[in-house]
Order: structure tokens, then C-alpha cells, then sequence
């Protein structure tokens, strides 16, 4: 289903509200919640209300498990423009989870080890009983995650190379596109879809394209976010702008 919300910040507090059921309802069975989480522009409210909620309202992260959809490869987890940095600034170190239950793809891991690293990666997450929940943005490529144009559906967690238009809408946060890394670590198109609920965003007109091909355009490798048409699980939550191409 599609849901549109007058704004961004409208459906920023709905998903976040919905996060934060799930965890209170695990936390009242002495569970832990499994979070699928990603970076970049389009989550920042989300986790801003999380925020807000952990420290006005007194919602706890400490039954909390996190599963960070991807990294840059190679990635210093120091760098600024590491999703490490990025999710430390937005939402780690600003409630009480603690550090061993962050999970975020390694950029440092040496290449001849990445494929057992990965294949731990997709391990630890079914050890745990699977995402409870995957929170997704989408690139202007129908990326989702760094699956990038030629996944496949059962694709897992792997080392991928970035689509030119990625490291292109990339290129403000390194200083250009030339220092932008060539490849990154993501979840498998297989591996978001074993999540129990995936909740796709999108924001603003420049998305808008992108999420008419991905709701209404035909299923295809070449736009990665179509097989989520696939899914009985997926909601895309929309902004006014993002719909706007939606017939
Ligand atoms: C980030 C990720 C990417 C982004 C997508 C949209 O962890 O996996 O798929 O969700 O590139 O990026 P923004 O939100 O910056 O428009």
C-alpha cells in the first residue's frame, strides 16, 4: 500500500510512532525488537522523534538490535561521511542502545574476508529471529540499500560497485564525485524482503519519478525498488511531492 502525508515531518512521526510501539510491545514481552535501519536525508526525522521520545518521554533503546542497511567500501569508521559517523550523530549516541547491539556493515573488513563477513552478517540477522522491521529510502537509480540497477530479487549481503548517478548525488558530502568510494557493502534485495515489514520513504519532487517507476512501472532488474511489488509487507510512506507523479 501507499499511504501520502501532508508533509514530511507528518510521516516522520508516523513511522516513528510505529518504531516505537514495536519496541515498547517487545519490551512488555521481554523481547528484543530487530531494526533494519538506513542513512542518508530521507530517515533524519525519524530518528529525530525517536529522539525526542527517548528523551521526553522516556522510550528505551536497551532491547534494541540494529541492522544498518549498508556502508561505503572501503569506509574508516571515523570518517564524516562514514554511515557509522552518520548514524552515531542521528540516533546512537543520542539514546541508551547499547553499543554491542549496533550492527553496521564493515568498511574496513580486508577484501579477501568480505564475503564471510557478509554471509556472518546475514547470519546474525536470522540468529535473531529475522528484522521485525527494514526502513528503506530509495535512490534516484531504484536503489534500495546499495542494490544498485542489475540486482537480483534474491540477492544477500555482498560487496557491490555504486552506479555512477549514486556517487553523483553523493558527491556534496566527499568534495566530488572522483572521492567518492567505488564500491559498499549492502544488504541483499533477498535479505530486506525476510524482514517482517519494510516501510519504503520518500520525500520531495526529485523523487517523485523514481517512485512512479518503483510503485506503478513494469518489474525489473534494471529498477530494484519494482520487486517490492513482490512484497505483501512493504508500505511506501510519501510526502505530497514524492506522490505527485502517481496516478
Ligand atoms: C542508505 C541507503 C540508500 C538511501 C538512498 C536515498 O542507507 O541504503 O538506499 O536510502 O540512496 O538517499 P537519501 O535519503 O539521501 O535521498
Amino acid at each position: 500500500p501507499v499511504t501520502v502525508y501532508p508533509s514530511q515531518s507528518d510521516a516522520s512521526i508516523h513511522v516513528a510512532n510505529r518504531i516505537a510501539s514495536l519496541i515498547k510491545e517487545k519490551q512488555a514481552n521481554g523481547e528484543k525488537a530487530v531494526l533494519g535501519l538506513a542513512t542518508g536525508a530521507t530517515p533524519v526525522q525519524v530518528y529525530k522523534e525517536l529522539v525526542r521520545q527517548h528523551k521526553e518521554e522516556g522510550l528505551s533503546f536497551k532491547n534494541v538490535v540494529t541492522f544498518n542497511l549498508d556502508e561505503y567500501f572501503p569506509m574508516q569508521p571515523t570518517a564524516d561521511q562514514s554511515y557509522v559517523t552518520f548514524m552515531k550523530k542521528n540516533l546512537f549516541d543520542l539514546i541508551d542502545i547499547p553499543a554491542e547491539n549496533i550492527n553496521i556493515p564493515d568498511g574496513t573488513i580486508d577484501i579477501s574476508q568480505v564475503q564471510a563477513y557478509c554471509e556472518a552478517y546475514e547470519q546474525k540477522i536470522s540468529e535473531l529471529g529475522g528484522l521485525d522491521i527494514q526502513l528503506l529510502g530509495i535512490g534516484r537509480t531504484g536503489h534500495i540499500g546499495f542494490n544498485e540497477p542489475g540486482s537480483a530479487p534474491n540477492s544477500g549481503t555482498r560487496l557491490v560497485t555504486l552506479d555512477d548517478l549514486t556517487r553523483r548525488d553523493a558527491s556534496r558530502g566527499f568534495g566530488g564525485k572522483e572521492y567518492v568510494p567505488t564500491k559498499a557493502i549492502t544488504m541483499g534485495v533477498g535479505t530486506i524482503f525476510k524482514a517482517k515489514e519494510i516501510v519504503l520513504m520518500a520525500w520531495n519532487e526529485n523523487k517523485a519519478e523514481i517512485v512512479k517507476k518503483a510503485v506503478e512501472g513494469e518489474m525489473s532488474p534494471e529498477i530494484p525498488a519494482t520487486y517490492l511489488q513482490l512484497s505483501n509487507n512493504v508500505e511506501f510512506i510519501l510526502d505530497e511531492g514524492a506522490a505527485s507523479l502517481l496516478t
